[in-house]
């Protein structure tokens, strides 16, 4: 039988940070408010150079490196994002050609706030049914370029960031245990980018409306929230057959310390069970739960064997858990250095491009 380790881990947030006291310049707000309703104390920024596929390719290098693998060995990449660099191609290929993961396929996943915890589930499904290896899963966001600086109910909350795993087959019992995925899209309204898709194409008359931006009604997503965060908790748990008392730690979506709280209220479990790190970095979404988990990873928290649980929720609506049995990276005998392929996969990239100009030279294309 096999079963779908996470083995490597790597996140990568912008340098620039944006404090509550910052925010309080721009829009009527102040550092105790946000603080008291939401938990947050500043989030990071991308500077104009950097993109959802940049923030992703440093976090899934770092994720590499921890699992020792190869990109090259790599069957398989999921980004989950709302934020993709463009409507198509997919944010997930252009971290393939930079990584030179040559033979993986990759495709995004929008499931916003919960897509991490999807991906992760479609990955470990397509592990243990024995198509693949090796997987990639990233979570990377770019809200900052979608929130309306104008807007307090939406512009204090959110953050921008990358988190990614590596998830590799083996018949060593653990990993992925169990998940849930649910969906209810009549809450499609409550949080929304109304504009730029096929229903509302872009235009000066979209622009002009701020179409394009997050809209949200945060009192109906908050009272959502707090219902379904225990609850699919709880049905993973079911299913995975672990009792909650066996749980080390609970890994939440980093939305808001109140929504959190709900949840530990509703599973009763004290609050320092639940990874927590919204403070620093705001709502990154479906990059929040990878964050949240890397650094527990890296300050020791979270250790092999420990059970946990990855519970989110979010637009469209959607909410989910997973449950897990923390692995490791698997043991190999050679050391591997996924950054070094950068530089050949530039190459590759560019000799691929080359290779296509003179075949359409060849055979006429666009003549
Ligand atoms: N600063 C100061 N006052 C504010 C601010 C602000 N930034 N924002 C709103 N207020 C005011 C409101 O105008 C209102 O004033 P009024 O009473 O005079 O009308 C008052 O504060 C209370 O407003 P509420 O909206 O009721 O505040 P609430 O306590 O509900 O907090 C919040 C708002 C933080 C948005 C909360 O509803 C929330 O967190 N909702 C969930 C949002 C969320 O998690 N979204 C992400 C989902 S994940 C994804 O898919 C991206």
């Amino acid at each position: 039988m096999t079963f779908a380790h996470i083995t490597g881990w790597g996140m990568c947030v912008p340098e620039t940070i944006l404090t509550n006291d910052d925010l309080s310049k721009m829009v009527e707000t102040n550092d105790e408010w946000i603080r008291d309703r939401t938990g947050i104390r500043e989030r990071h920024i991308v500077h104009e150079g950097q993109t959802t596929a940049s923030l992703a390719v440093d976090a899934s290098l770092k994720a590499l490196q921890i699992a020792n693998l190869r990109p090259t060995d790599v069957d398989l990449i999921i980004c989950s994002t709302s934020t993709p660099e463009h409507i198509f191609p997919a944010t997930a290929c252009l971290v393939q050609d930079r990584i030179g993961a040559t033979k993986a396929g990759a495709f995004d996943l929008l499931a916003a706030c919960s897509g991490f915890i999807f991906a992760i589930n479609m990955a470990a499904q397509s592990i243990r049914s024995g198509a693949i290896q090796n997987a990639l899963v990233i979570g990377s966001e770019t809200l900052s370029r979608f929130v309306d600086w104008h807007d307090r109910s939406t512009c204090i909350l959110f953050g921008d960031g990358a988190g990614a795993f590596v998830l590799q087959a083996s018949e060593m019992p653990g990993g992925v245990l169990s998940a849930v995925m649910h969906s209810d899209g009549s809450g499609g309204d409550l949080l929304i980018v109304p504009g730029g898709g096929s229903k509302h194409p872009a235009s000066e008359a979209t622009v002009q409306a701020g179409k394009h931006f997050i809209e949200m009604d945060g009192n109906e997503v908050f009272r959502f929230a707090t219902r379904v965060m225990a609850q699919s908790t709880r049905e993973t748990l079911e299913i995975a057959g672990i009792k909650l008392d066996d749980v080390k730690w609970i890994i939440p979506h980093q939305a808001n310390i109140r929504i959190i709280a709900a949840a530990a209220r509703g599973l009763k479990m004290p609050m320092d069970r639940f990874i927590v790190n919204l403070e620093r970095y705001g709502n990154t979404s479906t990059a929040s739960i990878p964050i949240a988990t890397v650094e527990a990873a890296e300050d020791g928290r979270l250790q092999p064997g420990d059970k946990i649980v990855f519970v989110g929720f979010g637009a469209g609506l959607t909410w989910g858990a997973l449950a897990a049995e923390w692995t490791g990276p698997l043991p190999s005998e050679h050391k591997v250095y996924p950054r070094r392929y950068r530089i050949w996969a530039r190459v590759r990239s560019f000799l691929l491009r080359v290779a296509r100009f003179i075949e359409g030279k060849i055979w006429g294309r666009g003549s």
